[in-house]
């Protein structure tokens, strides 16, 4: 049961009293209830560290600390980091070697190297990578990544202006608002009336679903809909199909069959979307998914090229 407490929190150095609930993860009020959009909200399941903070000047995944453990404590986000209105050295050496692409993973990344250099003064590639291991990247291959934390750790001297100058270095207009965290993805945008879609996804790795038990979600008040696989094949939506076909060496298409949008009967990987839930706020949508009851009939996954092949 949801219980509501007072939590005193310090963020960028900014006192905060605010109410919350005992399930609230920092994230969740950082992002909902303190409007700090820069703490970027990815798989919401301590993978991808895009959530990532300094809780008292340690890197943390904000989406796996209950915000009531942090009572009293102070955390800085990428906000934080920016000095007098400019941006900080680290994100300068970021933005000269191009570190950055689409600037999602970008706060965290930034986070948590500025925990390796207050504690490393050493720009050892193979430490660097181990710092990041858990902050994931979908663009930039994290070359750039390393190699600017690796010049910042060296003290090389960066000149922001100069990677602001389009006329003396390649940089982007847009580096300078993503280094500061000031990027809007699909997740920051609020508008009146929003509603707000969930996903149910799979725990398991590949599975027969013997049965999704939706019944719990009836005493639910801001549940406006919930849709499953039947829902969509009724609706006439097909599966979208790959983007581009692959063929053999012969000439046959290797994909015949799209993933569908929403599975009902089986699940081939950790993470795929067997329900949608359409809720009038995010945390009903979230408290939904956790009363939908799935049960499986689990199989040994697929997870070499030998048995994909059968
Ligand atoms: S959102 Fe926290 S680790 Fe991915
Ligand atoms: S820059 Fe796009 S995810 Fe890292």
């Amino acid at each position: 049961m949801d219980v509501v407490s007072p939590l005193k929190l310090v963020v960028n150095r900014s006192a905060h009293e605010i109410n919350v609930s005992n399930s609230d993860t920092l994230l969740t009020v950082l992002r909902d209830n303190l409007g700090v959009k820069s703490v970027r909200k990815g798989c919401d399941s301590a993978q991808c560290g895009s959530c990532t903070v300094l809780l008292d000047g340690k890197s943390v995944k904000s989406c796996s600390v209950l915000a009531l453990q942090t009572q009293a404590q102070s955390v800085i986000t990428v906000d934080g980091l920016a000095e007098a209105n400019r941006l900080g050295s680290l994100q300068s050496h970021f933005g000269a070697k191009h570190a950055l692409q689409c600037g999602f993973c970008t706060p965290g990344m930034l986070l948590n190297a500025s925990e390796y250099l207050v504690q490393n003064s050493d720009p050892d590639p193979a430490r660097i990578r181990q710092q990041l291991r858990g902050n994931l990247c979908r663009c930039t291959g994290y070359q750039n990544i390393v190699r600017a934390i690796s010049s910042a750790a060296k003290g090389d001297d960066y000149d922001e202006s100069e990677s602001l100058n389009l006329c003396t270095h390649p940089g982007r207009v847009e580096d300078s608002r993503l280094l500061r965290g000031e990027g809007t993805f699909t997740d920051d945008i609020e508008l009146p009336g929003q509603l707000y879609a969930g996903f149910l996804r799979s725990e398991v790795a590949y599975a027969e679903i013997k049965k999704i038990d939706l019944s719990a979600l009836k005493e639910l008040v801001g549940v406006c809909a919930v849709f499953t696989e039947q829902d969509v094949l009724s609706d006439g939506l097909m599966p979208p199909t790959c983007s581009w076909q692959i063929t053999d060496v012969s000439g046959e298409p290797m994909r015949s069959k799209s993933r569908p949008l929403l599975s009902s009967k089986k699940v081939k990987y950790v993470g795929q979307p067997m329900a949608m839930i359409v809720a009038t706020s995010r945390k009903v949508a979230q408290q939904a998914l956790k009363k939908i009851k799935v049960h499986y009939s689990e199989s040994r996954p697929v997870i070499d090229l030998n048995s994909a092949l059968k």
